[in-house]
């Protein structure tokens, strides 16, 4: 039986491992020809090595799949172009790029340094730019092509991740503006919030509510990149264990006018009539800092 991704190219970066390393298994077993794309690096994004990307072609290779490594940064231009050239030098097409490679450095915004702020945004923001850049000058020209961002639930706040945070949010809003401006072109982007057991998950503080395996996040990832998925573009979608959930597009909610200017007095005066959108996580981050008062291990 042919495979639900036979014949088509498909970059993953960050493929080395974790939720990467799944999903481009995944693939390959759907068919899928594979660039697994990753330059080794340690949590923080140190001490690279090409070893990783070679070890899952290997595997890829082993199961009678098609697979080539390419040990770029994905937060550089080079690199994005090295890890698409890799699929067009090869198979003469590219029909789906997912962005799994992150770092991560955890800070308070208050204590947070320059390269720390830099280093995030650069893997996570940058390196969804790099690779998707590239691939959408090709994927326009064929007039077919999926986009798989990796965004986390992070992006609508966290505490001690103000850098994390702000790239997955700045992925969630490159992955819909990449849907508007390629889908009268026929290619489609959409993002996961994964949640599974990784070296990045095993550090978080608290017990989390959901937990999953990076082999839970791969089908849906496939069926993204899948022909069955062609008219599924700009949604962000969480993946963890059985669970798959679909996140709602934002929308302003509530207005008040006035004719003419505001002035701030009238602002006060009638303030209520916008009023504000609670924001869950604080109401959460109160009860967790309740439960840890009173002993109890805090759950997010
Ligand atoms: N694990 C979770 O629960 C979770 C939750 C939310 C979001 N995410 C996101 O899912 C993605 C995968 O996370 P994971 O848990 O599998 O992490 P991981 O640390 O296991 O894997 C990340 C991979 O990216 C590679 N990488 C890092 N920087 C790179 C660079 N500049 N160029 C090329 N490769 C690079 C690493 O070598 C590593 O193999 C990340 O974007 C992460 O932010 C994960």
């Amino acid at each position: 039986m042919a495979g639900f991704l036979e014949g088509k190219a498909i970059a993953v970066t960050g493929a080395g491992g974790g939720i990467g390393r799944a999903c481009a298994l995944a693939c390959a077993a759907e068919g899928a020809r594979i660039v697994v794309a990753d330059i080794g690096v340690g949590l923080a994004g140190e001490d690279p090595k090409s070893e990783v990307a070679d070890a899952v072609v290997k595997e890829i290779e082993a199961d009678g799949g098609e697979a080539v490594a390419v040990a770029e940064d994905v937060s550089k231009m080079a690199g994005g172009e090295r890890i698409i050239g890799a699929a067009m030098d090869r198979w003469g097409r590219i029909d789906g790029v997912v962005a799994v490679a992150g770092i991560l450095r955890e800070r308070m915004l208050f204590n947070m340094s320059e390269d720390e702020w830099d280093a995030v945004i650069a893997t996570h923001l940058k390196g969804h730019f790099t690779v998707f850049r590239q691939a959408a000058a090709i994927m326009r020209k064929q007039e077919s092509g999926s986009l798989i961002g990796f965004t986390s639930g992070a992006y609508a706040g966290s505490v001690a991740q103000a850098n994390y945070s702000a790239a997955k949010g700045g992925i969630v809003s490159l992955v819909r503006s990449a849907a508007a401006g390629l889908y009268r072109y026929g290619v489609r982007a959409n993002a996961i919030a994964p949640v599974a057991r990784t070296r990045m998950s095993a550090n978080v503080p608290m017990e989390l509510a959901d937990m999953g395996e990076p082999e839970d996040v791969a089908p849906m990832v496939v069926y993204l990149l899948s022909d069955a998925a062609k008219d599924v573009t700009g949604q962000v979608y969480t993946v963890v264990g059985g669970r798959i959930s679909v996140w709602n597009q934002p929308a302003e909610v509530r207005t008040m006018s006035t004719e003419g200017r505001w002035k701030p007095q009238d602002i006060a005066a009638r303030f209520e009539e916008v009023g504000q959108e609670r924001m869950g996580l604080i109401d959460r981050l109160d009860a967790m800092r309740q439960a840890a008062a009173s002993g109890e291990k805090p759950n997010a």
